[in-house]
């Protein structure tokens, strides 16, 4: 008999001592998952996204220079090629009102036709070379061809 109640002894600590166990091990990883979480939250409100969401509009614009204008602007923003380079092109328009850069990608010839001064300027140093329309390059899609020309100019 005596011999029973010691067997059921230990094995009533080694129970305990599991359950004791398996309640530290919750706590652990619930701890674990807390710290991982408030590293994530932090960087995604933080740094992360907006850094992300900058290069991604980079991307969609070097995506669009590639197919649209590589053939003549050189990309590496500083060399003459059939156009002339674009690292200061946002410069040159600057004292026009904005919309006419965007004008200007989406009808050159437009532009020249009107007497618009840098687009006059323009053809007398480039003319009779013709930049092609872009007539469905959207504000934004030339904003982000420009961003990258930005990020390619520095
Ligand atoms: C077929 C060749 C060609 C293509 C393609 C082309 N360009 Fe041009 N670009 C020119 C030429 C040539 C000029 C100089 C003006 C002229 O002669 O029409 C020019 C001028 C410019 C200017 C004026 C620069 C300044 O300093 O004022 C900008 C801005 C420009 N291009 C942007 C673009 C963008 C953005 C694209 C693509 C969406 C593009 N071009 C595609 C040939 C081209």
């Amino acid at each position: 008999m005596a011999y029973l109640k010691w067997h059921i002894e230990i094995l009533k600590t080694l129970i305990l001592t599991l359950l004791l166990l398996f309640v530290l091990l919750i706590y652990a990883v619930n701890r674990d998952v807390a710290i991982l979480e408030d590293v994530l939250n932090t960087e995604f409100c933080g740094t992360i996204n907006p850094m992300d969401d900058a290069s991604e509009f980079a991307l969609l614009g070097k995506k669009l220079f590639k197919a649209n204008c590589a053939t003549c602007h050189n990309k590496n923003m500083k060399d003459r090629l059939t156009g002339p380079p674009l690292m200061n092109a946002v410069k040159d328009w600057a004292a026009y009102p904005k919309d006419d850069l965007y004008r200007w990608i989406n009808n050159p010839m437009k532009l020249i036709a009107d007497g618009h001064p840098r687009a006059t300027e323009l053809w007398n140093e480039w003319g009779p070379s013709e930049m092609t329309a872009f007539p469905n390059l959207t504000e934004v899609e030339i904003d982000a061809i420009f961003e990258y020309v930005d990020l390619m100019s520095n």
